[in-house]
């Protein structure tokens, strides 16, 4: 029997805080700004919100490097913001998501301050290694943001690990007081009232005993040592118990290199440890593993791991679905076209809203944002942008250079949410901490509100529709013309319900193609981008949603 969770009905929006809206007017995004925009998200048919760390920071990598776990930063408006969005989601039926980033703290976090000092308990609260400065590194792992994953440390005399930046040393979770700690946070925020933890990196927190080298491996050498190391479900397992059992809450892990197989011993409804997985291989259909070696874009890739993921958890498992977030470029510039903005924004919208699972939306994918492209390198402000444009492709001429960060950097998503054309998008009235993608006049909020016909209308009729379609919610999936490069075609089958969905992925028009036991001339049309239809050929980008009810 499927369990009744409550996330399974729902829509969830990610903020990403520092681009979302400015409240006081510093340039930067605030908890005050939000509380002005909740009936905007919530008008959206979202039920609820995930927000990318607002704890106090120094801001190495946006937030993600955290100082103080039980603290809402003062530039975000401090806890009295905090309470009062918090109140302001309830009040309208939404959920309220924290993220959890406990695989590393910031190196300016007082456990840290006092763990290089040798002063206990925490002394042993990260993971340190003896060695000469300038001496032979412990092991030959990387980080994923900024080279060696060790740096030396002069107060304490030692090295300290980082996976990722060297501002974000790695706690120690083997160290039991080290997960009281995790366990104290959790609690502190669930007592306040938030409804859940979507976990950074959460399959990282195990490393393998004695931290041995790891084989070469193009990139990330050392993945293979701590990614779903060998006490993550022992440790995943105390979490919920301990607390996460006693509170009505979800927890959502992001897992790099995690495929379906592997996800079922995290996120199996009996037996899984947390509740949904934010897997990558949907976002690796223009690229190898990661952003930074990008390749052309191709469909049957994207198909494929939608497919699996859809096949694999049927029901096992609940499915995350997004195409976009904060450490991606702007969808419709990788996937889709840019030339054909709207229409292949409302594909993408489609290829993954009737899908099984919970949806979630990045801030600025409902109007269709696209990739910002500055003028220079000096502007980026993302560490593992910064890092690789100084260190890697260095023979390349300064154009090409400056193109590749175009199309890999996090920062081509990360540009403040462009609420109108007024100056600075109507994100600020002082000056952005990020530049404002230029296309704003072009591109906005209030624009797409006045036209019945905008992205954001569609988004909003998408939504609306899949939550009143069982067959979204149980239907079996099943994908059809899987060799086919340029559409995307799958069913979704309930004993009373079908939906047979329609996405082409080409700018030239495309030969429609039918699964056999559907006929279009009998099922109602409820969802499609072109107002005008042909029966044999579908125009750019179009896609059709069409109802069978028995
Ligand atoms: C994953 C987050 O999504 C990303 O933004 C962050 O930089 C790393 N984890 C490190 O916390």
């Amino acid at each position: 029997m499927e369990r009744k969770r409550w996330y399974k009905d729902m829509v969830f929006y990610q903020i990403w805080p520092r681009s979302f809206k400015d409240g006081d007017g510093d340039g930067m995004g605030d908890l005050w700004g939000v509380l002005e925009k909740l009936d905007y998200i919530k008008s959206l048919g979202c039920d609820g919100i995930w927000f990318s760390p607002i704890y106090p920071s120094p801001g190495a990598d946006c937030g993600y490097d955290i100082a103080d776990y039980m603290d809402i930063a003062p530039e975000f408006g401090g806890m009295e913001a905090f309470k009062k969005v918090l109140e302001g989601c309830h009040e309208r039926g939404m959920k309220l998501l924290m993220d959890l980033v406990v695989n590393h703290t910031s190196d300016e976090h007082e456990w840290f301050e006092k763990s290089r000092r040798r002063i206990d308990p925490y002394t042993d609260y990260y993971i340190w290694r003896p060695g000469e400065k300038g001496g032979k590194l412990p092991n030959n792992w990387d980080s994923n943001f900024e080279g060696k994953a060790w740096t030396y440390d002069e107060v304490r005399g030692e090295y300290y690990l980082h996976l990722f930046a060297i501002k974000q040393p790695d706690l120690n979770m083997d160290n039991p007081l080290v997960r009281e700690e995790v366990k104290k946070i959790l609690h502190f925020w669930l007592d306040m009232g938030v409804d859940g933890f979507r976990e950074d990196v959460i399959t990282y927190i195990s490393k393998t005993e004695g931290l041995p080298n790891d084989r070469i491996f193009p990139i990330y050498k050392g993945m293979r040592k701590y990614n779903h190391g060998p006490h993550i479900h022992e440790y995943l397992s105390e979490f919920k118990r301990d607390v996460f059992d006693k509170y009505d809450c979800f927890t959502l892990a992001e897992a790099p290199l995690v495929w379906p197989k592997r996800a079922l011993k995290y996120i199996d409804e009996e037996k899984g440890q947390i509740d949904m997985m934010i897997q990558f291989q949907c976002e690796t259909a223009d690229c190898l593993f990661t952003d930074w070696l990008p390749t052309k874009f191709k469909l049957r890739k994207m198909k494929k791991a939608f497919s699996d993921w859809q096949y694999k958890l049927s029901g096992k498992a609940w499915n995350m679905l997004y195409i976009e977030n904060h450490d991606h470029p702007r969808i419709i510039s990788r996937y889709g076209s840019e030339k054909y903005r709207t229409e292949s924004g409302k594909t993408l919208a489609v290829t993954y809203l009737f899908q099984q699972g919970t949806p979630f939306l990045y801030q600025g994918q409902e109007i269709g944002m696209l990739n910002w492209r500055p003028e220079s390198p000096e502007m980026y402000e993302d560490v593992q942008t910064v890092y690789n444009y100084n260190h890697t492709n260095l023979k390349k001429s300064p154009e090409e250079r400056l193109k590749r960060l175009w199309r890999c950097s996090r920062d081509s998503a990360r540009t403040p949410v462009q609420w109108s054309a007024e100056k600075n998008a109507g994100f600020t009235t002082g000056t952005p901490w990020l530049p404002v993608n230029e296309n704003y006049k072009e591109i906005n909020v209030e624009k797409e509100e006045k036209d019945p016909d905008s992205l954001l209308n569609f988004y909003r009729k998408a939504i609306a529709l899949r939550k009143s379609l069982p067959a979204v919610r149980y239907g079996e999936y099943r994908e059809h013309f899987h060799r086919s490069k340029k559409l995307y075609v799958y069913t979704r089958e309930t004993e009373s319900q079908k939906l047979l969905v329609i996405c082409s992925f080409t700018e030239k028009p495309a030969k429609i193609k039918i699964p056999s036991g559907y006929n279009i001339e009998k099922g109602e049309l409820i969802l499609a981008n072109y107002k005008e239809r042909d029966e044999k050929i579908l125009k750019p980008y179009e896609t059709r949603v069409y109802l069978f009810n028995s």
